[in-house]
């Protein structure tokens, strides 16, 4: 049994990769499994919130409760989370977003050539959805911004200096870049105070205790 700490908060999670297209049969994309975001959107859900998924490409079943709407690509992800963001108190970047997208991708199948010559991908930057929701954060204090990082060193340096770039009160660092598709987890909380360990349990534990984390914050916050 989960008390309802989030009874009445509208959240918008984001999980899974993005999926960037070359041609229609082929794209680039990445190991994440989505189980994080789901676990997260789960437990908010069991915290009484009224929870929105937008989920980039994965094979989980939505959890029980939670309106999901999927997309495939970076840009597609940031327009279903701005289609969204009006009246959420709390926004959960967990994606997985790709940094590049394919300039021009074909819109026919590319064909292998007879001499051997292969074809030259051209990126360009993705927009960056946690960020630019970051920069919406309202007078009030909403939505109240976390976001996730996957670290492969360094991680309590780097999780506290994305937090500031990012401009966000709450970043999730993943202790290992094995995380992506286990069913456990090692996570790091960065917050304006310093950071707090929570040690190596399954997502839905993990996630349980973010969203208590979360409500705990929201509650000190006087501007909800
Ligand atoms: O900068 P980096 O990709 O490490 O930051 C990770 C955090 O930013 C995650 O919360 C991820 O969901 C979010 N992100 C995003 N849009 C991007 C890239 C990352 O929302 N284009």
């Amino acid at each position: 049994f989960q008390p309802k700490v989030l009874a009445g908060k509208r959240i918008l999670i984001t999980a899974g990769p993005t999926f960037e297209a070359i041609d229609p049969v082929r794209g680039i994309t990445n190991l994440s499994s989505g189980k994080m975001g789901y676990a997260v959107a789960r437990a908010a859900r069991e915290a009484g919130a009224d929870v929105t998924l937008i989920s980039g490409p994965t094979a989980l079943a939505t959890p029980f409760g939670v309106a999901r709407q999927n997309v495939k690509s970076a840009q597609q992800m940031f327009d279903a989370v701005m289609d969204h963001i009006g009246g959420q108190h709390v926004f959960i970047s967990v994606a997985a977003v790709a940094d590049w997208k394919v300039v021009n991708p074909s819109e026919q199948k590319v064909k292998k050539t007879g001499d051997g010559s292969v074809p030259e991908l051209k990126f360009e930057q993705n927009p960056d959805i946690l960020a630019s929701v970051a920069t919406r954060t309202s007078l009030a204090g909403w939505p109240y911004c976390v976001g996730f990082a996957a670290e492969s060193e360094n991680l309590i340096e780097y999780g506290a200096s994305k937090r500031e770039r990012k401009g966000i009160p709450l970043l999730v660092g993943n202790i290992g870049h094995n995380t992506f598709g286990q069913d456990d987890n090692t996570i790091i909380l960065f917050d304006e105070h310093g950071h707090t360990i929570l040690p190596r349990a399954d997502k839905l534990t993990l996630a349980r205790q973010l969203i208590s984390e979360i409500a705990k914050r929201i509650d000190k916050n006087s501007l909800f």
